[in-house]
This record gives structure tokens, C-alpha cells and sequence, in this order.
């Protein structure tokens, strides 16, 4: 089965998965979300995305469900969704209330997970890389919706992504309003120069992405030249590898950044090193977690009380 859904704790199809149209999750993106996958069948990261979850919860004032029931629901939800691999989205909404931006109205937040397949990019994303544009649109500032909080306002990303589209590019890469590069629409940005490999700051307003921190740990681990620090797009067009790295991403290289080519135009050796090295630091990690893997595929049944949210 490719999607199940689990709404506060019960198990259902699409069809069934519903929640209120006066939910503030929908009706001003008030709510939290993580993305995670699932590698050999067991979710990669788990600890790390669930503390950037309760960090964003926190600083929307966004009251979490107990972290350890939250944990079971996404495990079981991926257990039963019986994918060889599966994205699993976790989210958390402030519940509904009156139609009033006053977030002390709201009653009771409220859980969705969205379990599907994982479809891997397409090989030839790696093989050939991206293009990616600058869209006219800056990232959020951190003094207004800072992009450290994982919320389900998109609206920036949605945008910037709308820009670069129409373009004909496959991703966007948003500079702040100082003209400094921040991020992808969903993903982190590398750059390697004269064997050095930057990536902005924390500081820059980014989310703190689970695979930038691996990458950087890896770097350090192999001995990689690298530094975090401000990047301009001059330093971009300039660099002889870009890449972008996300949990379903991996690292994919970006050869081409607006008209200007990326070193001689192909992916670099070392966007596919990082990503060697990423993926089997992730297969590494859940074949050495307790995460039971799933069974083998048997025809799903829910139980009599699940299959219906409502
Ligand atoms: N996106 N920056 C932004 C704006 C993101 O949305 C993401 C993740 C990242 C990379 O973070 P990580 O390495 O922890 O996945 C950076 C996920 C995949 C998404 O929203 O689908």
C-alpha cells in the first residue's frame, strides 16, 4: 500500500483522513512539520527531526503531543504502510477555534501523518544535476518568520519554486535581503571553491537541515576543508561543485545557476562523495538502531476501529 494516514492516533486511507476546514493549519499554515524516510524500511534520523519538531512547536507556542506516543504512531503508521521504502510527514496543526488569528482561541492541536512511498529523484538529477535559479523573492528574515521554524507556511518556498519553474529551472536558491545566499526551497546549499567546502551560517536565517549536519560531520570526519560563513551569488557562479542536500535528497549537484554554468558545466567529484558517504552513513545507522524492520508484504488490514479517523 503506498499512502496510509494516521489522524491523532488512528489509522486510516485517504479517504477517511479528514480534519476540520476550521483548522489553523489550514487556514493560516499555523502548524509544525518534519519529513523524514525511511532507509531498508526503518526511518533515518528519527531523533534529530523529532528535536527540530519540539524546537519549532516551541517557538510557535505550539503545544506537542508526548513525544514518545508521537514516536509509536509514526512507527506504527510506517510498519503498516508495509513500503520497501517509505516519506513519512509528521504534522502538528494548533487545533481549530473561532475564525480569529488569536492563536490563545485555539483547542486541541492536532497530529497527521502521511505515509507513502519513497520515489527516489530521478538518476539522471545526480548523474547530469540541476539547474537552479535566483528568484526576485528574499528569504524570510529571522525577525519575521524565521526559516529555522519548520512550519506549514511554505508561502516563500511556494514562490520562489513558482519563480524558477516558470523559468525553466528545477529549484530556486533564495538570497536574504543583504543579497546573501540562504537555501533551496527545501533544501541546504553547499558550495566547494579551490578545495574548500562553505556553507552559510546558522545565522544566515536557514533551517538547520538534519542532512547539512551530517554533511559537515562527514567533512570533518574525512578531513574535508570546509567552513560555514557567508556566500554571495558571485561566490556561486564562481564555485567549482554547488550542491543541495535534504533527507530526500541526499546531495544533489547543481550544475547551472542562472545562465552562468557551474565549473565545466557536469557534476563534481565531490557532490558524489558526499553522497556516497551520506547514504551509507544512513543504511549504517538503521541497521544499527532497534527500529523492528517490517515485515514482509502481506495484504494490509486495519483493525475494525481504524480504517475510519472520524
Ligand atoms: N525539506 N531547507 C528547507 C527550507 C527545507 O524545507 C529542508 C527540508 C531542508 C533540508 O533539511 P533536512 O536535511 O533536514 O531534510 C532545508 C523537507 C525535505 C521537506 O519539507 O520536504
Amino acid at each position: 500500500m503506498s499512502f496510509l494516514f494516521n489522524i491523532n492516533g488512528k489509522l486510516c486511507r485517504q479517504n477517511q483522513a479528514k480534519i476540520s476546514v476550521l483548522d489553523r493549519g489550514f487556514l493560516y499554515g499555523d502548524s509544525v512539520y518534519e519529513v523524514v524516510r525511511t532507509y531498508e524500511g526503518r526511518i533515518f534520523a528519527l531523533t534529530e527531526h523529532l528535536k527540530r519538531l519540539e524546537h519549532s512547536a516551541s517557538r510557535l507556542n505550539i503545544e506537542l503531543p508526548n513525544i514518545d506516543w508521537l514516536k509509536r504512531q509514526l512507527l506504527r503508521t510506517v510498519s503498516m504502510a508495509k513500503n520497501a521504502d517509505s516519506y513519512c510527514r509528521l504534522i502538528v496543526t494548533r487545533g481549530s477555534g473561532p475564525i480569529t488569528l488569536d492563536p490563545t482561541l485555539a483547542s486541541k492541536p492536532q497530529l497527521v501523518i502521511i505515509v507513502k512511498k519513497y520515489e527516489r529523484f530521478p538518476d539522471w538529477m545526480y548523474q547530469k544535476g540541476i539547474k537552479a535559479f535566483i528568484p526576485s523573492i528574499r528569504r524570510n528574515s529571522r525577525a519575521s518568520l524565521d526559516p529555522a521554524i519548520k512550519s506549514g507556511n511554505y508561502l516563500n518556498s511556494v514562490l520562489a519554486l513558482g519563480e524558477a519553474r516558470k523559468a525553466g529551472f528545477h529549484d530556486a536558491l533564495l538570497l536574504d535581503a543583504q543579497g546573501r545566499v540562504t537555501e533551496a526551497t527545501s533544501s541546504n546549499v553547499f558550495v566547494f571553491k579551490d578545495g574548500i567546502l562553505k556553507t552559510p551560517t546558522l545565522e544566515t536565517g536557514i533551517l538547520q537541515g538534519v542532512t547539512r549536519s551530517l554533511v559537515l560531520q562527514l567533512v570533518k570526519t574525512y578531513l574535508i576543508p570546509h567552513q560555514e560563513g557567508d556566500i554571495y551569488s558571485d561566490d556561486l557562479v564562481a564555485a567549482d561543485e554547488v550542491l543541495v542536500t535534504s533527507t530526500l535528497k541526499e546531495v544533489m549537484p547543481v550544475v547551472q545557476v542562472g545562465d552562468h554554468q557551474i565549473g565545466d558545466g557536469r557534476p563534481g567529484p565531490l557532490g558524489k562523495k558526499l553522497r556516497d558517504l551520506v547514504h551509507e552513513y544512513a543504511l549504517a545507522q538503521v541497521r544499527e538502531s532497534n527500529q523492528r524492520k517490517p515485515k514482509e508484504r502481506k495484504p494490509n488490514r486495519l483493525k475494525k476501529d481504524e480504517g475510519n479517523c472520524q
